[in-house]
């Protein structure tokens, strides 16, 4: 095989026309279904590409012209970008490296025995980049488009390309995260129409680089810390497979009662109000009132009648007790310390306690004797809230005594939990606690169910539940 790779010249050495429109070069380890679509849609707007795979076969089938993969238009624009002289390939990810500006790495990160993720490909790939880097006058950048866990691109492919190039990141070489959020089958129309570009870049530098190979299919890239464009990838797919799974316990139900699924989900899918919409996906407190954590033991329960396995929403009341938990946990380390609690009910906006998580963490605090007290606005003892009392006396056993007393635990004001806290744990992001957190002292800690607001965060005495 005639080693194609050879014949690419790189950003630097090629004579343009007119300088501004020089485009980076860029080799692309692995070429199966992410790198062979990387390969065909960039060569389509121009950009001189070499891929690398340690598999000959696909490297003698990108170089004939041909796709290594089944996939709709990749093979025809191989084709066209090697009859444009735009598309080498070769197993020799050095020389690759040596002829471009940027690489893209698109090797496989598979299930490790363990139920990791296996990082071996992208280990390899990254020491032969450092070996290649160790070579070149140039700088260069390095993208890792693989789905990895957080942190894989700062703590693995950094240190590997440092050691075996001896250089540094920042003056030698940059790095970017840059997720792949193609759908087999449409690859090249979601490549020409992505649903977002991600990047998260190492410097100013690396960045614009990698907007620079964007901006013809995408003009509002996201960016952001290379961790979170790692997380994002991770995020993006687990809430895929939770819409799979939920909508198969639904269908499930639906079949075993005779109602049409599809019916269910058309209409459900038509609430982009609070159904398919941002509303709910914020980390923060958990779920609490009258309705959510009934309505999810009582599909539960219709579940088991009629024997129909739904392992999701079975764990959903599990999930929720754990961010109470997390909550507990949060305060541990101010045992014996007063804790003050602003905002009793589920949410702001409502005197309903039913099933008030806040108040699930106080009942914890109590049984454990710590000192607590509380204030929220919209309680006012008297008659309506006394048989919301008494209701969750008798159905919340846990919370019973916390019952009993809580009128003895209630202060008239914010501000008195404020000066006789030492911890104040806020559930509700209103401007009347966000003006009396405004005035404690700089000593007194907060342990934040809401997400009051962003400016807090800075302080030691700053706890986030979720953030
Ligand atoms: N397939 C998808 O639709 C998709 C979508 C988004 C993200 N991803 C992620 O992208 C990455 C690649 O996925 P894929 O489906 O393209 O994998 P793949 O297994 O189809 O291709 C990976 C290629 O890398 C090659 N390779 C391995 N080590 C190499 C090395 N050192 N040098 C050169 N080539 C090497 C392999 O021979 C193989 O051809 C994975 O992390 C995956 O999770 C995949």
């Amino acid at each position: 095989m005639i080693d194609r790779c050879f014949a690419i010249s790189t950003a630097s050495d090629r004579q343009a026309p007119n300088r501004d429109v020089v485009k980076p070069a860029i080799s692309v380890v692995g070429l199966g279904y992410v790198g062979a679509v990387s390969m065909a849609c960039l060569s389509h707007i121009g950009f001189r590409m070499v891929g690398v795979d340690i598999a000959q076969g696909k490297v003698d089938l990108i170089n004939s012209g041909r796709s290594p993969i089944v996939e709709e238009r990749v093979g025809e624009l191989l084709e066209e970008g090697v009859k444009g002289g735009l598309i080498a390939a070769t197993e020799n990810l050095v020389a690759a490296v040596l002829q471009t500006d940027v690489t893209l790495i698109s090797v496989g990160t598979p299930t490790a025995d363990d139920g990791s993720c296996d990082l071996t490909f992208v280990r390899n790939a990254s020491r032969a980049i450092g070996r290649a880097i160790a070579m070149k006058s140039s700088y260069h950048v390095v993208v890792l488009r693989c789905s990895v866990p957080p942190g894989t691109t700062l703590d693995v492919v950094v240190p590997e390309i440092e050691k075996a190039s001896g250089k540094n990141l920042g003056p030698d070489f940059g790095v970017c995260f840059n997720p792949e959020f193609l759908r087999e089958g449409v690859a090249v129309a979601d490549f020409f129409a992505p649903p977002k570009t991600v990047v998260g870049a190492s410097d100013e530098r690396a960045s614009s680089t990698v907007t620079e190979i964007y901006e013809a299919v995408d003009k509002k890239v996201i960016f952001t810390s290379i961790a979170a464009a790692e997380m994002i990838k991770y995020v993006d797919n687990v809430w895929h497979a939770t819409k799979v799974a939920f909508g198969n316990e639904v269908g499930r139900i639906c079949k075993q009662l005779d109602i049409d699924s599809h019916d269910v989900m058309d209409i459900f899918v038509r609430d982009t109000k609070l159904n398919l919409s941002p509303y709910y996906l914020k980390p923060g407190f958990a779920f609490g009132g009258s309705c959510l954590p009934k309505e999810v033991r009582a599909v539960g329960h219709l579940a088991r009648e009629l024997k129909v396995s739904v392992p999701l929403i079975d764990s959903l009341i599990a999930s929720n007790r754990c961010q109470v938990d997390q909550a507990v946990k949060l305060l541990a380390p101010f045992a014996g310390k007063r804790i003050g609690f602003l905002g009793l009910t589920f949410k702001p906006g409502t005197d309903d306690l039913r099933e008030s998580p806040t108040l699930d963490v106080m009942a914890v605090l109590l049984e454990r004797g710590e000192a607590i007290q509380a204030y929220d606005p919209n309680m006012t003892f008297g008659l309506m809230l006394q048989s919301q009392i008494d209701y969750i006396r008798h159905a919340v056993p846990r919370q019973a005594r916390l019952m009993d007393e809580l009128e003895e635990l209630t202060v008239a004001d914010a501000d008195t939990v404020v000066a006789e806290s030492d911890v104040l744990v806020v559930s509700h992001a209103t401007d009347l606690f966000c003006a009396a957190l405004a005035r404690r002292s700089p000593l007194t800690h907060v342990i934040d169910l809401a997400r009051l607001n962003r400016g807090l965060a800075s302080s030691h005495t700053y706890h986030g539940i979720a953030w």
